[in-house]
């Protein structure tokens, strides 16, 4: 078994792989579309970060493949309906990096109270100000928390333990962590919130919801954190409101447009204001959340290729499976139309094979059923379902 890991992923990764039997080739670089097609004969699980392209023509030189980890959050990198097409597996890591960014969170609302980004810019200049004007605790003060998901929610708890007030809001209902308040809207978490905070997602609808009216119902003299994407934020809006001094002081993460190679210029409307705190898209970037990664997307490679769960996959109908203790399994993947799962199941009862466990998922034009028996399928029977017109594959384990 044969997997190929580019990009400089954390060892943590190839302990897991070869700890489940891989040999692993490991690379330091990306590979380029030409190079990946020569390099996967023989390999069954690929590892990329965001710098290796997977296009059609990859996948097609790629008979072997049965998985794509992700060592990262975003999977824009593969061409996910060529993968699927193929039943190809990718997985990725969208919960690895919560944490690193709750604390960065955590660190700006600090910075931002007590105006450490102005004070540090002013000891660099030699300036000696001692002055408390302006610089306050966090404990007593309301944090509002827009977007109450996996990093949200984190940030809830590690801000009530600091002693904030916490107060979110969220277009999906999500229970409150703690002693945190539910906000019936926007506006009313904007009215009483010191620090406004984002961590809503991508979804199309959020491009550029928080713009001069958010920023004009925020409390004076309040602070404004954005970690969770650029695009949703106005930031010539909130330049206005930051050169007014209504918002005292701003910390940003992520922007519209940001550079894509590194060295490359970063431009922005907010540059220049001593009272706001510009990282580089650095809120999910440490290496506990990279070692965390290194083990979670392998941990989903080998559950799928050596168990067959799907668990946590971007593109198969999710199934997750339990251990597989003793009996034979088998993972059928499909088209999800009419009529299939009955003809494979009429194949076990014609075996005379019990049936002891069985899960079906479907998502969009696939389904994926995964099958205990008391028995393995007999030859003739697997021929039968790897011939059938709707099979993508069909795998035992
Ligand atoms: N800065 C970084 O390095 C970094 C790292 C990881 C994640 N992120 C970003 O952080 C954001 C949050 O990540 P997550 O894992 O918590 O996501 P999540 O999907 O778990 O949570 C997002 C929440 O926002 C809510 N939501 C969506 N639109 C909303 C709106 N307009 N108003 C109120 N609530 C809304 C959703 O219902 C959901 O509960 C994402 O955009 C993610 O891309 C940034």
């Amino acid at each position: 078994m044969k997997a190929l890991v580019l990009e400089n992923i954390h060892p943590t990764a190839v302990e897991v792989l070869e700890s489940r039997g891989y040999d692993v080739d490991l690379r330091s670089g990306a590979l380029s579309e030409s190079e990946l097609v020569d390099s996967l004969d023989g390999v069954s699980l690929l590892g990329i970060r965001s710098n290796t392209t997977v296009t059609s023509r990859v996948l097609e030189a790629a008979p072997d493949l049965l998985a794509i980890g992700c060592f990262c959050i975003g999977t824009n990198q593969v061409d996910l309906a060529a993968a699927s097409a193929r039943g190809i597996g990718v997985f990725n890591a969208p919960y690895s990096n919560t944490r690193s960014v709750v604390e960065l969170v955590i660190g700006e609302i600090i910075a931002l109270a007590r105006r450490l980004p102005e004070k540090t810019l002013r000891m660099h200049d030699g300036v000696w100000d001692k002055s408390a004007q302006g610089s306050h605790e966090v404990r007593g003060r309301t944090i509002g928390i827009v977007g109450y998901g996996n990093i949200g929610t984190q940030l809830s708890t590690l801000a009530e333990a600091m002693g904030m007030r916490v107060v979110f809001f969220d277009t999906s209902d999500r229970p409150a962590h703690g002693n945190a308040r539910r906000m019936r809207s926007l506006d009313e978490l904007l009215e009483i919130s010191d620090v406004v905070t984002l961590h809503v997602d991508g979804r199309p609808g959020n491009a550029g919801f928080f713009g001069a009216r958010e920023f004009a119902l925020m409390k004076p003299r309040s602070m404004f954190i954005n970690a969770s994407r650029g695009m949703v934020v106005d930031n010539e809006s909130l330049r206005d409101h930051l050169v007014s001094g209504h918002i005292a002081g701003a910390a940003l993460d992520v922007f519209p447009v940001e550079p894509k190679v590194q060295g490359d210029t970063f431009e922005s409307v907010l540059r220049g204001l001593d009272n706001v705190i510009l990282t580089p898209h650095i809120g999910g970037s440490t290496q506990e959340a990279q070692a965390e990664i290194g083990w979670f997307v392998a941990g989903k490679l080998t559950g799928f290729a050596l168990e067959g769960s799907t668990a946590l996959s971007v593109n198969l109908p999710a199934v997750v499976t339990p251990p597989l203790n003793q009996g034979h399994r088998l993972g059928f993947l499909h088209h999800n139309v009419p009529g299939v799962l009955a003809g494979f199941n009429a194949l076990f009862a014609a075996d005379g094979d019990n049936v002891v466990g069985q899960q079906l998922s479907t998502r969009d034009a696939l389904g994926y059923v995964v099958t205990d028996a008391s028995a393995p399928l007999s030859g003739h029977a697997m021929e039968q379902l790897l011939a059938s017109e709707h099979c993508l594959w069909a795998r035992t384990w």
